[in-house]
């Protein structure tokens, strides 16, 4: 056993006889003490950039739940603010960035070297968790992945289908093909950095990966991904790393090997029994809890809670939503959750 942490068990491996636990937003507006502290940061990305309450609102979800893992308080956003894009967030309507679709537009980026100057708060936040989480709870790192980050860059906005990236690839490859070069390169900086300020495990966030269709999906999903670890794993070889391709469906079969990460997350859009025979056989898996369960609670959430600890007992596998918690979640059926995966314990 080459750790004591849960977490980093199950990635290494390991197969444990109840799955650690923590839950994508696990920071976020269902927590009365997360909307208490963002008021007192003003917004939300002076909250990201303020590392003592990034730090606070990190730890409340352990304080209140005693998860396996924190997630550092960020967001995949903030990249794209350090290359240049102005970003601003819309209340009730979510991110707004200035847009890049034009080669101009490309090469008016910051070069990816001058990205700390913005971040350099972030990796505050990342030394303050690596000081005061408890000894038992691994801290993750995370960045979008190349793709979901250019979507926003590309849009200026979340979008239903993506419309204006795809269109970009189709219409000026080279300024498309450019933008996702140079998120790759300031991911991995930005990745590199959180993990020598003492982030155990990184995630990359490939939210909207399911909307990439045959090559594309290898293409402009997988290979990014790929590149950015097989460049952490030259640097960091002992870093777990998990990649969330999300909506990839069947395409999740093999995604072990082609990323080259050590756990691979699963949305709610496949079974668990799906993904043991045909996922978890490559290694860790994480989720698959749809997040609607934590708003209506009650006999179903139990029942699928116990469905998916139960297809995925006989690997490694780290307990978690198949996408973030929602304001609207009541923090009770959280505690349900946990008691249920932990039950007999
Ligand atoms: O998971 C965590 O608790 C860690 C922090 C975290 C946030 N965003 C905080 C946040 C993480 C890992 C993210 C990732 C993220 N951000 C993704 C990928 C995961 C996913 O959800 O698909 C994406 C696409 C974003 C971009 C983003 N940030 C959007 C679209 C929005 C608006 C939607 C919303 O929920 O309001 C955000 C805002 C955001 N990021 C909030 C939080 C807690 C809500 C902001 C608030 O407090 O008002």
């Amino acid at each position: 056993m080459s750790t004591q942490k849960t977490i980093l068990r199950a990635l290494a491996g390991e197969t444990l006889p109840t799955p650690p636990i923590w839950m994508m937003r696990q920071a976020g507006r269902y927590l009365p003490e997360y909307k208490a502290t963002r008021a007192q940061a003003g917004d939300f990305l002076s909250l990201c950039y303020n590392p003592e309450l990034a730090a606070e609102v990190t730890l409340q979800p352990i304080r209140r739940y005693g998860f396996d893992a924190a997630i550092l308080f960020a967001d995949i956003l903030l990249l794209p603010q350090a290359l240049g894009a102005d970003l601003w967030f819309v209340t009730g309507e979510g991110p707004r960035l200035s847009t890049i679709t034009t080669a101009d537009e490309l090469k008016a980026l910051k070069p990816v070297s001058a990205i700390h100057d913005t971040l350099s708060p972030i990796y505050e936040t990342v030394k303050i968790l690596s000081r005061e989480l408890p000894s038992e709870t691994t801290l993750i790192g995370f960045a979008g992945a190349p793709w979901t980050v250019a979507t926003y860059m590309i849009a200026g906005k979340g979008t239903p289908d993506q419309g204006p990236a795809h269109a970009l690839k189709e219409t000026d490859k080279a300024v498309f093909e450019g933008l996702l070069d140079i998120i790759t390169e300031g991911t991995i900086d930005y990745l590199s950095m959180q993990i020598e300020a003492g982030a155990e495990v990184v995630k990359l966030f490939d939210s909207w990966a399911g909307s990439l269709k045959g090559d594309d999906f290898l293409n402009y999903s997988i290979k990014p991904m790929a590149r950015i670890v097989a460049a952490l794993k030259a640097k960091y070889p002992t870093t777990p790393i998990i990649a969330f391709p999300r909506g990839a469906g069947e395409k999740y079969v093999g995604l072990h090997a082609a990323i080259g990460a050590d756990c691979i997350a699963l949305d709610d859009g496949v079974t668990a029994d799906w993904a043991a025979d045909n996922v978890q056989t490559g290694g860790c898996v994480q989720g698959n809890l749809k997040s609607s369960h934590m708003v209506t609670g009650g006999d179903a959430l139990v029942s699928e809670t116990r469905r998916i600890v139960d297809a995925l007992q006989n690997g490694p596998h780290i307990f978690n939503l198949g996408h973030g918690i929602t304001p609207d979640a009541d923090p009770e059926n959280v505690q349900l959750m946990i008691d249920t995966v932990r039950k007999g314990q």
